[in-house]
């Protein structure tokens, strides 16, 4: 009896690791299933807006460059399909298999993204810092990185996400309540974040 009632808390400890580990291996699961050398390749297409270290060439497109690979594929699987709109990416995407789309999640996630947060820590937006950190690196895997994107970028998509031009679970909800003035500020703190990308071979 005693003995039988003492493995409950030992019991309950592992129950919380498989927990745990239910929880990290998604995560790992992750990691980019796609061929990185042939993603290389694909990407002279992407070249001209996004780099190929996936660092922005021109101010509307976003930097991609170690955003993370599923975050990568839900985009422009959402811009082949037609749930996310741009003029632009909805052409790029609409040839690209699920096998190239893979290959290029990989190529793009698999750089390093570094941050440099110029101000306070402390006043970073508090509603967005649990998914997109205070530096807007993502904290959780299909959040993509914020850090250093265009405040006009971020503005635009946080608009999108209230008027229902651009939809998600989570995102539609926060940004439903945001004001004009807030979506600005939580723009301008993430575009002030100073990022370098390196390019990973
Ligand atoms: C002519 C310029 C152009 C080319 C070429 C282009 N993109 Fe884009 N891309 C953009 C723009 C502009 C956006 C922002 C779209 C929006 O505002 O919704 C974007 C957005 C994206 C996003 C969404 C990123 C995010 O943070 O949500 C991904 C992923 C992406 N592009 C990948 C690619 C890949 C991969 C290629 C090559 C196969 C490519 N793009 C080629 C201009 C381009
Ligand atoms: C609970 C997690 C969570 C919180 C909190 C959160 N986000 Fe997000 N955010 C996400 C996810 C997940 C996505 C990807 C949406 C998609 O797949 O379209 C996203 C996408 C975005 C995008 C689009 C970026 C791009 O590259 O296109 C912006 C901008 C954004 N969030 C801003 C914010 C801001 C500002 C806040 C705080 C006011 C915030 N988010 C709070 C999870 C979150």
């Amino acid at each position: 009896m005693s003995h039988r009632s003492a493995r409950f808390p030992g019991e309950s400890f592992l129950a919380g690791v498989a927990f745990a580990v239910a929880l990290v291996f998604p995560a790992l699961a992750d990691e980019p299933g796609g061929d990185r050398e042939a993603g290389k390749r694909l990407a002279g297409q992407c070249r001209t807006c996004h780099g190929m270290e996936g660092l922005a060439q021109i101010p509307i497109a976003p930097h991609i460059g170690g955003e993370p690979a599923v975050y990568l594929e839900s985009q422009l699987k959402a811009f082949r399909d037609g749930q996310r709109e741009h003029e632009m990416m909805s052409i790029v995407a609409r040839g690209l298999s699920d096998a190239q789309i893979a290959d290029l999640a990989a190529w793009y996630a698999g750089h390093q993204i570094e941050v440099e947060l110029q101000a306070d820590q402390a006043q970073a937006p508090a509603a967005c810092v649990m998914c997109h950190g205070a530096d807007g690196l993502h904290q959780v895997p299909d959040a993509p990185n914020l850090a250093g994107e265009a405040n006009i970028y971020i503005d635009t998509q946080l608009k999108a996400f209230r008027s229902g031009r651009r939809s998600h679970d989570i995102m539609s909800e926060i940004a439903a309540a945001m004001t004009d003035q807030e979506i600005r500020a939580a723009a301008d703190w993430y575009a002030d974040v100073k990022i370098t990308i390196t390019e990973v071979e």
